[in-house]
């Protein structure tokens, strides 16, 4: 672990957690942006930054995917940001469950803010991107839903063949209306007031109808808000053939998940998409990450999109009430790609090293 503490009034204390793979070279690529951010506020504010080893390798190291005191450490930092996690040599489910599910779930960050930006320079494989302009946010439930890890494997003592999983959903009201009204706050500052809600109430018929109740029920308090019901399958397909006619979506956690991705490469890769685990209550402290994972094909060569991670960082700055900047790194985000440099992901041949550079640059302008 290494810190650096500064004891400036200005200075907002951050855990850095790269984790795996390209993690760590984001989290990097975000650390040199936000501190050159920082360097240019004239004394303003400034980030003292604490970076955890945490992750796959960590885990091969001590059994353990993060220390067992990990959370008591990362409670009183002001936000923590976050890589990717997982790694081919351990399974999946150890590495999400044993890092960043633990954090959002003992952080009860259950706000999850996709947005999906369509940045200029970036050819989006959505032909409407060419004239329409698009500009929507997912909306994730984070703390309950398919992710709620209820459930369990049994008769496997039956021999091979026999074995039986249960992996159970669990909808409460109270989940489904903070995250529908989260969802409605959030559409009600935007240009468009509309809140699209998926589901598959069709054919998940506790949970999911639980939700939609839900949502008819707490629009009512929203009547200036546009609203949708729309099953997730066929939100897919809307994704694609009207994205013109989204603004906020809201949806479990599996759905969302699932939905963001979709989006993130519908606006060109996987590598664009940020995000924030949000606790509104700030009870606990909040999780800035990209959408990506840890890209094991792509890892340690300098391949690494770091706009998923710089546009977190811009998310982390409107959470610390600092609009104005996260409004200049966006900007230095545009001027980036807009200019052309961008990494093979996106179809340039710029290294994360050299699309940093011009990030910084950029936020002069
Ligand atoms: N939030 C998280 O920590 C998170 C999210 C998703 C997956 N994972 C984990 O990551 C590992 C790999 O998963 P996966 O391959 O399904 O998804 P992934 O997001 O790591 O990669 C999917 C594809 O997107 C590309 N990609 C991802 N990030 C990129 C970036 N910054 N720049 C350029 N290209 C990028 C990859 O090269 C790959 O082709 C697994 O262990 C998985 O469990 C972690």
């Amino acid at each position: 672990m290494t810190s650096q503490p500064t004891g400036s009034p200005h200075t907002f204390r951050i855990a850095a957690i790269p984790a795996d793979g390209v993690g760590k070279e984001v989290v990097v690529a975000g650390r040199a942006v936000l501190d050159a951010l920082a360097q240019r506020s004239e004394g303003r504010f400034a980030f003292s930054w604490t970076e955890f080893p945490w992750g796959c390798g960590h885990y091969e190291r001590t059994g353990r995917m993060m220390d067992d005191d990990g959370l008591e450490t990362l409670k009183d930092f002001d936000a923590l940001y976050f890589g990717a996690v997982g790694w081919p040599t351990v399974p999946d489910h150890i590495s999400l469950w044993g890092l960043r599910l633990k954090i959002c779930q003992n952080f009860d960050q259950w706000a999850n803010v996709r947005p999906v930006h369509f940045h200029p320079g970036v050819v989006s494989p959505l032909r409407k991107a060419d004239t329409t302009e698009l500009d929507w946010v997912v909306v994730r439930e984070n703390s309950e839903g398919e992710y709620a890890g209820f459930g369990g494997r049994n008769l496997s003592g039956r021999g091979p063949g026999n074995e039986v999983a249960l992996q159970t959903a669990l909808f409460t009201e109270a989940g489904c209306e903070r995250i529908i009204r989260f969802a409605f706050e959030l559409a009600s500052t935007r240009a468009r007031r509309k809140v699209s809600s998926v589901t598959k109430s069709n054919a998940q018929q506790y949970g999911m109808v639980l939700w939609d109740e839900t949502f008819e029920r707490v629009a009512q308090d929203y009547p200036d808000v546009e609203t949708e019901s729309v099953l997730v399958d066929a939100m897919s397909a809307k994704f694609v053939l009207h994205p013109e006619d989204l603004s906020v979506v809201v949806a479990s956690n599996l759905n969302a998940d699932i939905l963001s991705d979709l989006g993130s490469a519908l606006a060109g890769s996987l590598g664009l998409a940020a995000s924030a685990n949000l606790n509104p209550e700030r009870r606990f402290p909040s999780m800035f990450e990209p959408v990506h994972g840890s890209a094991p094909d792509i890892a340690g060569r300098g391949l690494a999109n770091p706009i998923g991670a710089v546009g977190s960082a811009a998310l982390m700055l409107e959470h610390f009430g600092l609009p104005d900047e996260a409004a200049r790194l966006q900007k230095s985000i545009e001027a980036t790609t807009g200019a052309g440099i961008l990494t093979r992901d996106v179809g340039g041949d710029a290294s994360t090293d050299r699309v940093v550079e011009a990030l910084i640059d950029n936020l002069a302008l």
